[in-house]
């Protein structure tokens, strides 16, 4: 039988009770060689975990290519390993390398301890990398989590278009389609006969959605034209978004943030202990903090340094700005509200205040990243919304958009989270390419 190793062994008691007769296919990489006069010491490791197999064999059966990176096959005998720091050990009977590694050209190198930025230069390779690995395991059971976490608690999961014909967020960073078989026309045409572009986000479908289903969410793949080469912008990156009809405060929205931070980040913890090691300890915020972007600029405005960008009520809040206010804060998650009106996009909702008239928005900033989720609570009044899409030029394109709040209108309200921030807040890695897979940014698009 075809086993990986890891199904037992990950079980150390059921594994003690298999004790030494059972044969074992190991299929695997090679981690290290180590070639005893007596001995022939291999550690193979197949992705399933961060822990690597030690496989014992006569030196008989060493050959020229069981090297560093080469692919293998060992069969043999499990058995419980002398050895403390590991519970058990494969006794080689066969090795049969599968596909050798030219280990002078393989980037990677045996027992080196690789940065992130070097790796990062070896998309196709990177994954082999302990971190890298180590990462990519856990951003796998981070995005079972977050869809149990909504499962769980009654939403409904939709997949929302990755091509669309609005733009959600009206920030100008839409990525357009283009397509060119119409070659032998000078004509150009709209495959779609409308222009198309790849989503910036799914909460306007989503609010669609939530007019049927009360509670939905999405967890999909998004796109920003964002010309930045920060440790915290991707043009491809994955969104979390939730929309609750109902609703009717923006507690509520925050409530369901907080939850599904807590929820998912204690499974991580819970499921991938070994690899979370490799990161920084995360230790849960002692609280939280909401303040007013109001009272957020006035923080700001007496703080006892200088920003490059002025702080002023009225203007977006800077990378800069969140560092200063979450340190201002004792290095909590901070949820600021109630942004300026004509800051914030056409969907959100009035606050009806004055004279500095805001809309019922939220951010969440966190230590070490910044924003990580957006939200805000969406405005369900018809007259409302007409007349700020008629001051946009936008009534038409958003004639479906008013029809929702002609059938059925209630009070709602949603946000999205991202899932690379999230994931480099939880483990304290300083750029967001190291925790996608395959990093898509400004003049960057390898493989
Ligand atoms: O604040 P944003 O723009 O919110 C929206 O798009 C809302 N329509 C979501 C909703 O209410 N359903 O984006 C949400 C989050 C940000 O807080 C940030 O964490 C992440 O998406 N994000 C990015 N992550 C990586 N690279 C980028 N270029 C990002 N832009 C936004």
């Amino acid at each position: 039988p075809l086993l990986s190793w890891k199904k037992s062994i990950s079980k150390q008691h059921s594994c003690q009770k298999i004790t030494n007769l059972v044969f074992f296919y190991l299929q695997g990489w090679v981690r290290s060689v180590r070639s005893q006069k007596e001995v022939l010491f291999l550690h193979i490791n197949d992705g399933s975990s961060l822990e690597s197999l030690q496989v014992v064999a006569d030196p008989s059966l060493e050959k020229r290519d069981l090297t560093f990176g080469s692919a293998v096959e060992v069969q043999g005998k499990l058995v419980k390993s002398p050895h403390r720091m590991q519970n058990m050990e494969l006794q080689a009977e066969t090795i049969r390398v599968v596909g050798p590694c030219d280990i002078w050209s393989f980037p990677l190198k045996m027992k080196e301890r690789h940065p992130l930025e070097y790796v990062r230069q070896f998309p196709h390779l990177r994954c082999r990398n302990n971190t890298l690995g180590a990462l990519l395991r856990i951003r796998s059971e981070a995005t079972a989590a977050t869809h149990s976490f909504f499962q769980n608690n009654g939403y409904v999961h939709i997949h929302t278009p990755i091509i669309t014909s609005n733009d959600c967020e009206g920030a100008g960073e839409l990525f357009q389609i283009a397509v060119s078989w119409a070659k032998d026309s000078a004509e150009e045409t709209h495959f779609f006969n409308v222009p198309a572009f790849l989503t910036v986000s799914g909460q306007l479908h989503l609010e669609v959605m939530a007019g049927a289903f009360t509670h939905v969410f999405t967890f999909g793949p998004t796109f920003r034209a964002e010309n930045s080469q920060s440790r915290r912008h991707l043009a491809e990156f994955y969104m979390v978004e939730a929309e609750l009809s109902f609703t009717e405060s923006l507690q509520d929205i925050m409530q369901v943030m907080e939850d599904l931070f807590k929820t998912v980040t204690s499974t991580v913890l819970s499921k991938c202990p070994r690899d979370v090691e490799l990161f920084h300890k995360y230790i849960a915020p002692a609280q939280k903090v909401i303040i007013s972007y109001s009272e957020a600029v006035e923080i700001l405005k007496q703080a006892p340094q200088t920003f490059t960008f002025k702080p002023e009520w009225g203007c977006d809040l800077q990378t800069e700005h969140e560092k200063y206010l979450v340190k201002h804060c004792g290095e909590v998650p901070v949820f600021v509200i109630n942004y300026p009106y004509d800051l914030k996009p056409f969907y959100m909702r009035d606050n009806e205040d004055g004279p500095q008239h805001t809309v019922a928005a939220v951010d969440l900033l966190v230590p070490g990243v910044g924003e990580l989720c957006g939200g805000s609570l969406r405005e369900e009044r018809l007259p409302f919304l007409e007349s700020r899409l008629q001051r946009l030029g936008l009534t038409d394109a958003y004639q479906w958009y008013l029809d929702l709040r002609k059938f059925g209108s209630v009070p709602h309200g949603g946000f999205g989270m991202g899932f690379e921030r999230y994931l480099q807040y939880i483990l304290g890695v300083d750029n967001i390419k190291d925790v996608i897979p395959f990093p898509r940014f400004s003049h960057s698009c390898l493989l």
